[in-house]
């Protein structure tokens, strides 16, 4: 961080310096530490619309110009030419492997995919109709009970094996929560498989016959992890952060990640998104739901638009849009109905002068919702899959965060605007 400058602030007349740190790219930061110190003021940012709540090395994003770079990398470029796991050792470590690094990452991830038996036994506590979000966050958040002793997170070796555990256990959790609600046995993972190839058969497999996993279907979904495995400061991410700034477990800190992750103004919105398609069923009725996202007075928001940092485009979205086509057209699918219908959603709301105007844009959940229920994935389990991916950005932000040696609990302060001080009455007097 270099400071080249100073803000200067006026209080009743009284100027106030404070430090502007520029950071490689991106916009500079006014340091406010001592701001309370010098003034006896707050800031006032509850969305967190203007504030870097830390500095970090791994994910950046520009908005205004439609920029998603892992490390430095563009997400296109790492999309069309690395698989999943390569990604996530770019992003814990922040180089790309080398074939040798290569090999032995994907084998310490495949020797630490099976769960304790014992945490196999657990899922029979939840009903088997139970959202598998909630079953997401009470298994991953049981990892911690697991692991708990034998943890000492200001150990760097102690914490890397924590990041391999969860980005290898993951998809193992994620699809036994997919085999329970169906009441299927679960599969255990196959190490001659790729991760995501290993993801898939864990998913649709059975012990009765081979599952032999497309490879243009592997691929999409190994291109949906990437494009989901980290976005900077996000609700989910600020949250894992938040958790672990107090020195928590870091399995139990992810599992406070997936419950941010879970609502619909986040992860949950590729789920709602099919929804939203299915409700609105037919090109003839695109209409009236713009029109009623335009409605002040109408709760409704077409789900998978708007960003809170993309106000261009999405850099994720288009890519998930060729992967769609891709995965389409290898299940025969060219005309089906809910793509169809959100190319046409999609074109509408383009020209809208109120999603213009917005700067209102597709997401990366667009399309994904599409891409997920043509490789047969059900909708529940949408953002599952966004889960597993972002486990990844999670673990290296938190493991981040510990390393830092400036690093301090997450403590904001509030504007209070409740009852000043007073006396408890009697309670015929109340
Ligand atoms: N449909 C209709 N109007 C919208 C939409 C939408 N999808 N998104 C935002 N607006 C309007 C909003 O009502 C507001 O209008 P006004 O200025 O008149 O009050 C204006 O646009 C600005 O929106 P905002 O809600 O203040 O923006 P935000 O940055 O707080 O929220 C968002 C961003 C993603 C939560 C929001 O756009 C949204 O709820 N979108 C639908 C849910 C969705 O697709 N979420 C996935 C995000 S990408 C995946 C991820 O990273 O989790």
């Amino acid at each position: 961080m270099n400071t080249q400058r100073n803000a200067t602030l006026t209080v009743d007349g009284k100027n106030i310096d404070l430090p502007v740190y520029s950071g490689s790219i991106g916009p500079e930061v006014i340091d406010i530490r001592q701001l309370y110190a010098k003034t006896g003021m707050f800031t006032f940012d509850p969305g967190f619309m203007s504030t870097a709540a830390c500095k970090s090395a791994i994910t950046y994003i520009d908005g205004d110009a439609g920029v998603l770079l892992y490390r430095g990398y563009p997400i296109e470029q790492l999309a069309q030419n690395c698989d999943f796991l390569e990604v996530a050792f770019l992003i814990l470590k922040g180089e790309l492997p080398n074939a040798r690094e290569k090999e032995e990452f994907d084998t310490i991830i495949k020797r630490h995919t099976m769960v304790h038996e014992q945490l196999i036994r657990f899922y029979s506590g939840f009903r088997r109709d139970a959202h598998p979000m909630a079953v997401l966050v009470g298994v991953v958040g049981a990892l911690s009970a697991f692991y708990h002793d034998a943890m000492d997170i200001s150990d760097e070796y102690h914490r890397t094996v924590s990041a391999h555990r969860l980005i290898a256990k993951l998809p193992n959790i994620v699809a036994m929560a997919y085999k329970y609600g169906r009441g299927e046995p679960f599969m255990y993972p196959r190490n001659d498989l790729s991760y995501t190839a290993n993801f898939m058969r864990m998913m649709f497999g059975n012990p009765c016959e081979d599952y032999v996993p497309n490879p243009v279907l592997v691929r999409a979904l190994d291109r949906i992890l990437i494009l989901h495995a980290d976005h900077e400061q996000n609700a989910s991410t600020s949250t894992v952060r938040l958790a672990g700034s107090s020195g928590a477990n870091p399995f139990a800190c992810i599992s406070a990640g997936i419950a941010c992750l879970w609502g619909p103004a986040h992860g949950g919105a590729n789920e709602a998104c099919l929804q939203m398609l299915e409700e609105i069923g037919d090109v003839s009725r695109v209409g009236e739901y713009i029109k009623r996202a335009k409605d002040k007075n109408d709760s409704f928001k077409l789900m998978g638009f708007g960003h809170r940092v993309y106000k261009n485009f999405d850099p994720r979205a288009k890519l998930m849009r060729e992967t769609c086509h891709e995965v389409l057209n290898e299940l025969g699918l060219h005309d089906d109905r809910l793509f169809k219908l959100a190319v046409a959603l999609e074109k509408i709301a383009l020209e809208d002068d109120y999603f213009v105007s917005k700067k209102l844009y597709p997401n990366v959940d667009f399309y994904s919702g599409i891409v997920q229920r043509a490789l047969g994935i059900p909708t529940q389990l949408f953002t599952g899959i966004f889960a597993l991916a972002r486990t990844v950005g999670w673990i290296a932000q938190w493991n981040e965060m510990i390393s830092d040696p400036e690093q301090k609990i997450g403590r904001p302060r509030q504007l209070f605007t409740g009852a000043e001080q007073r006396n408890v009455p009697p309670m015929d007097k109340r």
